[in-house]
């Protein structure tokens, strides 16, 4: 494809496009760290939304500086990525989820957030490394390093009580504390580790597909 100079694109363009996607989602992400912050029942779990609130204000900053060191003007383009995971956070909570249940759900929608994030960062360091723009790369792995942080805040949120409480909600005390014991002791065992060859329950980085968003939502058709 051509650009507006009538010449083909390259990777440079490539990366200024993906630096204003990035730069929309934040500003989206300014928008709605507030509303799940307020959703949140757990005190813990709304500072986490407020820290990376003010991080997420910082990661606008930095970004700006990244096109001030491209000679780019900063500017943003509609990022429909971000924008369809805040919608499903919003679709959340509109459900009647509650007390844990609702937190587990707000981590969940948090989390998609965050492994958004820290795809698009990823791939800009590398673009950024491999076109030699080293004032880019050291402000965009400050950025990718506080994504990654506050990933891992919510999965020691998730894993630290928050989901199995929930699961005691959804499946009674005794049934739900075994899984929980074990997803505790595995916890703890893999510090230190890749967090890829961890196990992973839901409300983890490493295991989405079968998290507590899917649990809570049929648990709670069936009390109503
Ligand atoms: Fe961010």
């Amino acid at each position: 494809m051509a650009n507006t100079n009538g010449n083909t694109q390259t990777l440079h363009d490539a990366f200024l496009d993906e630096l204003r996607d990035a730069y929309d989602a934040e500003k989206q992400l300014i928008k709605a760290l507030p509303k799940l912050a307020k959703a949140a029942e757990s005190d813990n779990l709304r500072t986490a939304f407020e820290t990376h609130l003010e991080e997420t204000e910082g990661h606008a900053q930095r970004l700006e500086r990244v096109f001030m060191s491209l000679g780019e003007k900063a500017r943003g383009k509609h990022c429909d990525g971000i924008a369809g995971i805040i919608e499903e956070g919003k679709a959340i909570m509109d459900e009647d989820f509650e007390g844990e249940t609702l937190d587990a759900c707000l981590i969940a929608a948090g989390q998609r957030a965050e492994h958004y994030e820290m795809a698009a960062y990823g791939t800009l360091v590398a673009w950024a490394r491999a076109m030699g723009h080293d004032e880019a790369v050291g402000l965009l792995e400050q950025i990718l390093e506080e994504e990654k942080a506050a990933d891992e805040k919510l999965t020691s949120l998730a894993e630290g009580g928050i989901n199995s409480s929930a699961a005691s909600m959804a499946h009674g005390e005794e049934e739900a504390e075994a899984p929980a014991r074990s997803a505790r002791a595995s916890a703890g065992k893999s510090a230190g580790r890749s967090r890829a060859s961890a196990p992973r329950s839901s409300g983890s980085s490493g295991s989405r597909s079968n998290g507590s968003r899917s649990n809570g939502r049929s648990s709670s058709k069936r009390r109503r």
